[in-house]
């Protein structure tokens, strides 16, 4: 197997674990969690979006957030913005990096963002080249590659398409996303080797949801093809809200505990990140699905129990 020697774990967490979660999570707690997670050595954090409060309400403190975390040297932080009035909030909020978003398949993207595909690359013709004049980095994601949740299979050439577009605009990353969890790892190969014909193969990252239990075997057949950024969530916590079926992200504790094992490096404390969905379990009120984080709480228990056996 050929597989990178080090790779870069995009966290979600903040934007795609939390816009999905019924309780609402004070600011405060937001923020001591992305301070937890700056501390475990991840250097890109997705810390919130600028969207609208009416279509995602669990972010409409993005301002709050994005003024209140601190800037760790080393770390990029960064947020969701669909729109120039979201980029304007971001510029306002400090930001220095920031993600479009669109869908490969009409019906998610109307659903999403209340645009047509064209109509969505055309507004972001008023966000990405004013981001980067204003000196930011733009990264963008294309949603639904691997499956639409309203039209079922999607073809592998509008994801290329896009990507294409996206990059032509200045767009410096785009992560190949698999919205509702449906990819498999024969999949991701045929469509990412179509995409890595066009783009530099540093210019890709993937973006697994795990509804079906296939995220990592999917990171896998990615990395095999030499992709190094994967995105991923702490804990498993996520889902988009116009994704009827989607359920949580990649869970990132599960993704570095992986590489790791395989040897790997990613420069993360799995222990430190372990402790950052502990306190997310805990603010949003229910246990996180990470396989990694279930193991590990079980194994402290008994530790536990044997030693006041012992005493
Ligand atoms: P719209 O209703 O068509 O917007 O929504 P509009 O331009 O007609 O404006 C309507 C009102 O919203 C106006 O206010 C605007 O000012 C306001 P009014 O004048 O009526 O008082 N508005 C905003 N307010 C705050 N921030 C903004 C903003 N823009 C307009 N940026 C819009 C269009 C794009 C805004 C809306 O559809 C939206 O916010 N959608 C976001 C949906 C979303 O966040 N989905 C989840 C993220 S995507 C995801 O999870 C997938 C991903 O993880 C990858 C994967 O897994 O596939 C990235
Ligand atoms: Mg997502």
């Amino acid at each position: 197997m050929k597989l990178p020697e080090r790779v870069t774990v995009y966290e979600v967490g903040p934007r795609d674990g939390l816009q999905n979660e019924a309780r609402s999570v004070p600011t405060s707690d937001k923020i001591a969690f992305i301070h937890a997670l700056e501390d475990t050595g991840l250097r890109y954090i997705e810390i919130t979006s600028f969207v609208s409060p009416q279509w995602i309400p669990q972010l409409a403190d993005n301002a709050e957030v994005a003024r209140g975390v601190r800037r760790k040297e080393g770390v990029t932080l960064s947020a969701l913005v669909p729109n120039r009035r979201g980029l304007d909030g971001a510029i306002a909020a400090g930001m220095k990096e920031i993600a479009v978003f669109l869908s490969a398949s009409e019906t998610h993207n109307k659903k999403n963002i209340n645009k047509t595909i064209a109509e969505t690359l055309t507004a972001f013709g008023d966000v990405v080249p004013p981001a980067i004049a204003a000196g930011m980095k733009v990264r963008a994601y294309v949603s639904t590659v691997f499956g639409c949740p309203y039209e079922g299979d999607v073809d592998p050439k509008a994801s290329v398409w896009l990507t294409k577009e996206l990059r032509a605009m200045g767009v410096y990353q785009v992560s190949i996303s698999d919205t509702i969890g449906v990819a498999n790892p024969f999949q991701v190969e045929q469509v990412l080797e179509q995409v890595l014909a066009e783009a530099p193969v540093e210019s890709v990252a993937v973006h697994f949801h795990d509804t079906q239990g296939t995220a990592l075997a999917n990171c896998v057949a990615a990395l095999q093809l030499g992709v190094t950024t994967i995105d991923a969530a702490v804990g498993g916590l996520g889902g988009c809200p116009y994704a009827p079926g989607a359920s949580g992200n990649l869970a990132t504790d599960d993704l570095v505990a992986m590489l790791h094992s395989m040897g790997i490096q990613t420069g993360i404390d799995l222990d430190k990140l372990v402790e950052a969905s502990r306190l997310a379990a805990a603010f949003v009120g229910h246990d996180l699905p990470s396989k990694y984080l279930k193991a590990h709480l079980g194994k402290q228990a008994r530790a536990r129990r044997r030693a006041e056996r012992g005493a």
